[in-house]
């Protein structure tokens, strides 16, 4: 295969061509200031407007609940440390398995007087319930915030935040929902979920890169991370992108009409990727048993390291992630949180699936790790 398969979109999701043609005339000669009261800022202001709308719509929030941030990572940081230092320190929940953007707002907190205590997860990444009824006995003290991603980057396990946001609300603690790796490949409803914060990331549904959104219910006092002209309800200072904040929009109102279709041949995809890898010997599917995300496998060859595995499959042609499997030769904190033994952590290879990907992409990506460690697939039965 000589083109490059690209199939890491858990990392980056490529820009879609409808969402760039969205954009171009926001580079090249619409040019204006979306704060400015003249034409040129009208015509951003209202090109901004529609955006988040769209934003608003992917997610079952209001347009005025949309802040827009450079991405999924400031986002995080402004649920977190925006909600902590608008009210004073008290206990705050994260679970283990969150994406670094979130664990190190947490731990900034933290550092401002907060008790941070992280919620266990299962073997299968999905949050322990009981664990957390536990954490949540008043008799601890009041918990003030709770973070729990709704898909996680590495493994795709989706957790229950219908059953997080139940819990949070008889013990009146604040919900935050990273859903950065969920939007375009999970129906989201801020409103079902039952959460008050949730982040989006604009490059993961195919938009573009250095563009993101909190959503908040609009009771929920933030500090601004970035004060300045006032934008963004003064929760986030600074001239607005108006070109990716288009690109933001439009990405979001594809995905949210395709969202069936998408989600459908990711899904078929996965599958027929299992079956292939099923078929390997020694190769281990983890989190199997819990629900995923339809784009997301991640496995391990016993006996091959996973960085090496990947870079061996780059050479092949295939670009996929060892999914911060690896930190300097130790395994991901997601995986060790999940207590896995430390071969396969070691060995974890992640593949995430895009809407483009195709069968015949798959099947050669199921021969090239077979080929990995000079393995052949055993012959099916069934
Ligand atoms: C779960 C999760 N949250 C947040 C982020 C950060 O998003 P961004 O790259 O837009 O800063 C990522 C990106 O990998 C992610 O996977």
């Amino acid at each position: 295969m000589s083109a490059s398969v690209y199939l890491d979109h858990n990392a980056s999701a490529p820009l879609e061509p409808r969402v760039l043609e969205a954009m171009l005339p926001f580079m090249r000669g619409q040019h204006g200031n979306a704060s400015s009261l003249h034409r040129a800022g009208r015509r951003a202001r209202n090109a901004l407007d529609a955006a988040r709308e769209q934003v608003a719509t992917l997610a079952g929030a209001s347009a005025a609940e949309v802040v827009f941030t450079s991405g999924g990572t400031e986002a995080n940081a402004l649920a977190l440390r925006g909600a902590g230092e608008a009210r004073a320190p008290g206990r705050l929940l994260v679970s283990a398995v969150e994406h670094s953007s979130v664990l190190e707002a947490a731990r900034a907190l933290s550092r401002a007087g907060w008790t941070l205590e992280l919620i266990p997860v299962d073997r299968d990444c999905r949050v322990d319930l009981a664990a957390l009824d536990a954490l949540l006995r008043p008799q601890l003290g009041k918990v003030a915030l709770v973070s729990v991603m709704l898909a996680n980057n590495e493994t795709g396990v989706v957790q229950d935040i219908a059953a997080v946001a139940a819990r949070c609300r008889a013990a009146d603690a604040l919900l935050h929902v990273d859903a950065a790796q969920a939007g375009g490949r999970l129906a989201i409803d801020m409103r079902a979920l039952g959460c008050q914060l949730l982040t989006l990331s604009a490059h993961k549904l195919h938009g573009p890169q250095g563009a993101g959104a909190l959503l908040r219910d609009r009771a929920v006092p933030l500090a601004p991370l970035l004060a300045g002209g006032g934008q963004e309800q003064g929760l986030r200072g600074g001239t607005e992108p108006v070109a990716a904040l288009v690109g933001f929009g439009a990405a979001a109102a594809l995905a949210a009409a395709e969202l069936p279709a998408r989600a459908a041949a990711m899904l078929a995809l996965r599958t027929r990727l299992e079956a292939g890898l099923r078929r390997l010997p020694d190769c281990t599917l983890i989190a199997e048993a819990a629900t995923r995300l339809p784009n997301t496998v991640q496995f391990a060859l016993a006996g091959h390291d996973g960085a090496a595995t990947q870079m061996t499959l780059d050479k092949a042609g295939f670009a996929v992630s060892t999914g911060s499997a690896c930190h300097a030769g130790r395994p991901s904190h997601v995986l060790a949180a999940m207590g896995l033994p430390a071969a396969v952590a070691q060995g974890a290879v992640r593949v995430s699936l895009g809407k483009d990907n195709d069968a015949a992409e798959v099947d050669a990506f199921v021969a090239a790790v077979a080929a990995v460690g000079g393995r052949r697939p055993a012959a099916a039965t069934g």
